[in-house]
């Protein structure tokens, strides 16, 4: 058996595009309307029909599995609809939802944008508007005055790393035109907005801790014997990750964000890291991809869907890449949040073996000095997943969204065992082995 600390937090994440339904008045409805745009032509129009009610039983779900903690989005676009009106009747709603969690002893991490933005926000430009950071400040003090008394966890932003390449790169996610000249000057917004956002909180509540999720993509070079791929490599994880650490943890822009300038008053905006960790990326030198500063991904059976027998065969599965990563991470002595973490499943129970796998790292890194506090998984129950509609399936719960029924997946119960015992038992690792 490998044990956790007293009071772990253990939980799932949610989004609130992803479960609430009914979000109409955003980027990313409005993205969905273009045929080809999601998989399958599917639509978030209901997704887990949270916004009519049935977060109750989700979060009934959450409790009777042990869950001490959920993490979700609140939605800017239903919250200020047109710019500077504030929607009452939305933010009382958000209340009842985190008085659901509160009555059901599950302490609420608030993510205040993860990944979507009212329509007048980006009509203004989004976050390409040197005006986004002040307009993200707004938002985030309105927030906390009418939150802060249920919630004392907070997370401004959602995956600014991401969202830079997804949207502003790649383009498969709205506004789904840029360049990277663009991405940059969104990720440099987003961060100000951070900091911004980071302050406002912190005028308006004391005792809250405040953090913005990076989804950390551990990347290695495809070849480790060659030069050029490591020189990829090091430049992917520089742009993905480091770059966005040095903004977080040095209280200056580095370059490309900006030149080394202080930030505000230069202190660290951050009172714990908020980490989204998934799989590994490994990357190639690739004369031919001068768009992609010349580095290549190499294919990823984990993300095709397609079975493996093993993590190796996955491709890029990697759990001993967070416990790397952890350890990074306990050199800045604050406390550590796993904010999202799991699997789609692909026809078989392949969501314990990777649950199993990721926490024996997690414990590994603890005895090494991380101070690693709580895990979420992702997600509580399959929800309408981005641009891949409904066709990958993270949850513990299966959901058929025509009837709304969720049914209990394996990993849900082997999730709850190791939340009772706070630990996880031998015969577990036996049994699931990756
Ligand atoms: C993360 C997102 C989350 C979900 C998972 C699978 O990048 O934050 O909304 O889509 O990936």
């Amino acid at each position: 058996m490998f044990s956790f600390p007293p009071n772990f937090l253990w939980g799932a994440a949610t989004a609130a595009q992803q479960v609430e339904g009914q979000n109409f008045n955003n980027d990313w409805w409005d993205w969905e309307q273009v045929p080809g745009h999601i998989h399958g032509g599917d639509s978030s129009r209901v997704a887990c029909d949270w916004w009519n009610g049935r977060y109750r039983e989700d979060f009934d779900r959450a409790q009777s599995l042990g869950h001490n903690a959920h993490r979700l989005s609140v939605e800017w676009s239903r919250i200020e609809p047109s710019e500077g009106k504030w929607e009452d009747a939305v933010i009382a709603r958000y209340r009842e939802m985190l008085i659901a969690l509160r009555e059901r002893n599950i302490e609420p991490f608030v993510t205040l944008v993860h990944y979507t933005h009212p329509r007048w926000f980006m009509a203004r430009g989004g976050w390409l508007s040197d005006e986004s950071p002040r307009l993200m400040e707004r938002y985030a003090a309105h927030m906390v005055e009418t939150l802060g008394d249920l919630c004392h966890f907070w997370m401004t932003l959602n995956e600014p790393n991401l969202y830079m390449v997804l949207n502003y790169v790649w383009k498969g996610r709205p506004p789904g035109t840029g360049s990277i000249t663009q991405a940059v000057h969104v990720a440099r917004n987003m961060m100000l907005a951070h900091y911004r956002a980071y302050a406002a909180v912190h005028h308006a509540q004391s005792g809250a801790q405040v953090s913005l999720a990076h989804q950390w993509r551990w990347i290695s070079p495809a070849n480790p014997q060659s030069l050029l791929d490591r020189a990829v490599a090091w430049q992917s994880n520089y742009l993905t990750n480091e770059m966005f650490l040095r903004t977080l943890t040095d209280g200056k822009m580095p370059f490309p964000l900006g030149r080394g300038e202080k930030i505000g008053d230069g202190k660290m905006p951050l009172d714990y890291f908020a980490i989204n960790y998934y799989f590994e990326n490994r990357v190639a030198f690739d004369v031919t991809r001068p768009g992609s500063l010349f580095a290549r991904q190499l294919p990823s059976t984990w993300l095709d869907g397609t079975p493996y027998a093993s993590f190796d065969e996955a491709g890029n599965l990697n759990p001993s890449a967070l416990y790397e990563l952890l350890k990074r991470l306990a050199r800045f002595q604050l406390p550590i949040y796993i904010t999202e973490s799991g699997t789609f499943e692909i026809g078989y129970d392949n969501q314990s073996p990777y649950l199993i796998a990721h926490l024996e790292a997690l414990h590994r890194a603890q005895q090494d000095g991380a101070d690693v506090r709580g895990y979420f998984w992702w997600t509580l129950t399959d929800n309408f997943e981005w641009d891949q509609g409904y066709w990958l399936r993270f949850g513990l719960y299966h959901l058929d969204v025509e009837s709304q029924a969720r049914t209990k997946r394996p990993v849900a119960d082997v999730y709850a065992r190791i939340i009772r015992e706070n630990g996880v038992a031998d015969e577990l690792v036996e049994q699931f082995r990756g």
